[in-house]
């Protein structure tokens, strides 16, 4: 049984089907959260055949039922923000009358993209490959203590004279640093004003929302955007996200206490795609790899860049584990394993000076030069899974590699994705 409120992450480096596991998951839910990252993310949920995609708006909007709330943790892009409410009421969802935004919650302005693009270029072959969304920037704008918060709108003055400091140091580096083209306050005042209004009618104090919803036995969902691996801390840093993306991060991303949420879950890939640059162990070069990026459809719902495919990599997922404290996991994209006469799985990493075997995952740059994957192959299956509902009709070896994934990580596979339909889904024991 799955106890109320849950907090769902991603266990390697993003896209491995959150969104579709989360609006799944949502069907019961009273209040939909998300608590960090920005409109980097990108969730595409699939409908009754309808597709749609999510960026900023959480990925249980389309019950309903559900209350969303962008809570103090997110960076939040306000010409986006309402564009992506205006996508979804022309689908006949009805958005504005169920959201909440947090007033703690800091804004993207077009200084924050400028920068994020200027930087990357200027990095050249040692970019990180960020989303180009401004997301970096402004999460440094707020551990800097000069951003400007959702709630800074109710007091105009103030709102403008900070922005205006803001557009003068930003144009500074801009141009004198990066050789980069200033951004114009005119138009960004502009843009905010006429936005103004709206923004503050959605706009709340999300943590005492949780408080009260707590007292009222709510059932919430905690989303998490990006994946573990992309975590500031704990990621494969440099080359990660600017915020926090692990399970704990629900907490002070939301502003309510840390006991709220007993059960954490994982959404895991069959196999490991990664996008931008950083490290991959398990990353695949042959024509394999081009015959799973068509057959996953893995290319990113927010840029459109080829996704980099990889082999299931246990080592990582068993840190992920740890760090995420996953008492379950919900395995995603097995059908596009279908067909392929055999499956790896990382086990392990031998050092390339050695031979030694090694369960650690490398924390700095070079050491991720030094190692390579240790392989078991297990037998594919000829048959599809695509579609399937029910675990026993699942073919034979299909079973035995989620039988061995449990065993390898000692957590249990609660859920199984076989396609990207709200409907493709087997619920083994929640
Ligand atoms: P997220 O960022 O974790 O929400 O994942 P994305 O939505 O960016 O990427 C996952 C992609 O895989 C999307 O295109 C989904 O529609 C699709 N997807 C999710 N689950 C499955 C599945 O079980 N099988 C297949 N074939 N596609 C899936
Ligand atoms: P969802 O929620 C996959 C990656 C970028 C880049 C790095 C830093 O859809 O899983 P940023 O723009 O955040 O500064 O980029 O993080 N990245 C993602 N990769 N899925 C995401 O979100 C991502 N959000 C950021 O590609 O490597
Ligand atoms: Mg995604």
């Amino acid at each position: 049984m799955i106890e109320k409120n849950i907090v769902i992450v991603g266990a390697q480096w993003g896209d491995e089907g959150k969104g579709k596991i989360i609006d799944f998951f949502a069907k019961d839910a009273n209040y939909i959260v998300r608590y960090q990252g920005g409109h980097n993310a990108g969730h595409t949920l699939v409908v009754n055949g309808k597709t749609i995609v999510l960026h900023i708006l959480p990925s249980g909007i389309l019950h309903n039922n559900t209350i969303a709330l962008i809570a103090n943790g997110v960076v939040l892009s306000p010409e986006h923000l309402i564009n992506e409410i205006n996508m979804l009421e022309k689908h006949n969802y009805n958005v504005r009358t169920r959201i909440i935004v947090s007033e703690l919650a800091h804004l993207v302005f077009d200084y924050h993209i400028s920068m994020d693009v200027a930087r990357e270029k200027k990095l050249g072959k040692h970019s990180i490959g960020t989303t180009k969304r401004g997301i970096g920037p402004a999460y440094e704008d707020k551990i800097a203590r000069r951003g400007l918060r959702l709630g800074d709108l109710h007091d105009w003055e103030y709102f403008s004279c900070k922005l205006k400091e803001n557009v003068d140091y930003y144009n500074f580096q801009l141009e004198k640093f990066y050789n980069f083209k200033c951004v114009s306050y005119e138009d960004i005042i502009d843009k905010i004003f006429l936005l103004k209004n709206y923004l503050i009618k959605i706009s709340g104090d999300v943590s005492e929302i949780l408080k009260k919803s707590q007292c009222d036995k709510k059932f919430t969902i905690f989303e998490g955007a990006q994946g573990s691996l992309l975590d500031i801390d704990h990621g494969t840093y440099p080359y990660v996200t600017s915020s926090s993306s692990i399970s704990g991060s629900f907490s002070l991303g939301s502003g309510i206490g840390p006991c709220y949420v007993k059960n954490f879950i994982g959404v895991v890939k069959a196999y490991s795609t990664r996008v931008g640059n950083g490290p991959f162990p398990t990353e695949i070069f042959d024509e394999l790899d081009s015959y799973l990026c068509k057959k996953g459809n893995e290319f990113g719902a927010t840029t459109g860049r080829k996704r980099r495919i990889g082999w299931l990599d246990t080592v990582l997922l068993k840190k992920s584990i740890e760090i995420n404290s996953f008492s379950q996991l919900c395995l995603t994209k097995i059908d596009v394993l279908d067909g392929l006469k055999e499956i790896k799985i990382c086990v392990g990493y031998k050092n390339k000076n050695g031979n030694v075997r090694n369960d650690k995952i490398p924390r700095f740059s070079k050491e991720w030069t030094m190692i390579s994957p240790i392989y078991e192959v297990i037998e594919g299956w000829n048959s599809t899974t695509s579609g399937i509902i029910n675990f026993e009709q699942l073919p034979y070896y299909a079973k035995k590699f989620i039988f061995r994934i449990e065993e390898i990580l000692g957590i249990p596979i609660s859920i199984v994705s076989t396609g990207p339909n709200r409907s493709d889904t087997i619920i083994r024991c929640i």
